[in-house]
């Protein structure tokens, strides 16, 4: 038996248990989870013959609603508030890690925490380093997660198949004259879905751009940032700085029927707010008609089975696309900006 902590927004404890029971099932991986709604965590108690067995049979990628994950080494009860330190570094002897994290929800009731997390940081690193707990080239790392102030959970995560971020948010800084706080949604997904030493060739100035439910131009305000000429398409109003830019022209139409003249689109974006599986049968027509190469659109998820919603969105366009010579790619994450919805990524690959 092995447990494991995967944390989500708040609210979406249920989609992640659902998620990971299903997943880890195809691997021959099964389990139970114990969760609480609204505390932006859920444990999965996994029967693996082998510890760790889970993080070598799934990519934390692969999972839509698991922002960050560790395997649990141990609980800490009763911690006494003078010395935390010592019980930490006696229940880890003989372990090595390359570094420490220290992590609680995402809630108010988390974020409480922060403060005592980046006092604690140091006195525990320098303590772990000195019996050779910390070591820079192990692959490791160690997470501390504070559920309140006397229970520590003590776990590991792979450094190869986990977030780089802490608590696996990727916060990224408002740009003042951007027209709506969604341009983030498109930020976050660019640098999530598009590796950074792939930008250069599929994130090009000149490139042209489609944005279906553009306004008032938040997503286009990023397109138009990384140098693509955009058509906007929406009967709303687009943001006047944008539109003097000359990147962009707006076409008051309906994104459901809208298509380019000519096939030089490479990206297409999606906002509009529509049944899922909508956006999803027109998502997978323009990538089987060769209308763009890949796609980035979000998905409004309702408040009930939305991790089936999903799954009905993606068999939709998995049923599109298989009658088609089309290799393709097909992710999707709720990523730290989206709220009731997540972000998916398809990528043509080849044509044959
Ligand atoms: C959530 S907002 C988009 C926000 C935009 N991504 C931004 O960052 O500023 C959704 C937009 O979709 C537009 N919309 C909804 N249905 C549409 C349709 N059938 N065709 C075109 N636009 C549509 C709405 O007018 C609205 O402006």
């Amino acid at each position: 038996m092995a447990n494991y902590i995967l944390y989500c927004r708040a609210g979406f404890e249920k989609d992640l248990a659902g998620e990971i029971q299903a997943v880890a099932a195809e691997k021959q991986i099964f389990g139970y989870c114990k969760l609480n709604a609204n505390q932006g965590f859920v444990e999965f108690n996994a029967t693996e013959h082998e510890p760790g067995l889970l993080f070598k049979q799934i990519k934390l990628d692969s999972l839509i609603f698991c922002r960050q994950w560790f395997r649990v080494l141990e609980v800490l009860n009763d911690l006494a508030e003078g010395d935390r330190i010592t019980p930490i570094v006696e229940a880890l002897q003989g372990e090595t890690f390359s570094d420490l994290t220290i992590d609680y929800p995402d809630t108010n009731e988390g974020k409480e925490v922060t403060k005592f997390a980046k006092k604690f940081h140091l006195p525990l690193s320098k303590a772990l380093e000195k019996k050779r707990i910390l070591q820079r080239n192990a692959k490791r790392t160690l997470h501390l997660f504070i559920q309140s102030s006397d229970t520590i959970t003590l776990g590991v995560s792979v450094k190869s198949n986990a977030s780089p971020h802490h608590l696996g948010i990727h916060r990224l800084r408002f740009p003042k004259d951007a027209p709506s706080r969604s341009t983030l949604k498109l930020e976050e997904a660019f640098l999530h879905f598009v590796p950074a030493d792939e930008r250069e060739t599929r994130l090009m100035p000149g490139m042209n751009a489609v944005d279906l439910g553009a306004c008032p131009g938040g997503w286009t305000y990023q397109l138009v940032k990384l140098g693509m000429f955009v058509a906007a398409i929406d009967n709303g109003t687009m943001n006047e700085d944008l539109m003097e830019t000359g990147q962009v022209k707006h076409f008051m139409e309906d994104g459901f029927v809208y298509r380019p003249k000519k096939q030089n689109v490479y990206w297409l974006v999606c906002d509009m707010v529509e049944k899922p599986t909508k956006v999803a049968r027109l998502m997978a027509n323009w990538l089987a008609r060769g209308d763009c190469q890949e796609a980035i659109f979000n998905l409004k998820l309702p408040m009930k089975q939305r991790y089936q919603s999903v799954q009905d969105s993606f068999a939709v366009i998995r049923d599109i696309l298989a009658d088609y010579d089309i290799r393709y790619t097909l992710q999707g994450k709720h990523l730290y900006h989206d709220r009731e919805e997540i972000t998916v990524h398809l990528r043509t690959i080849a044509r044959y």
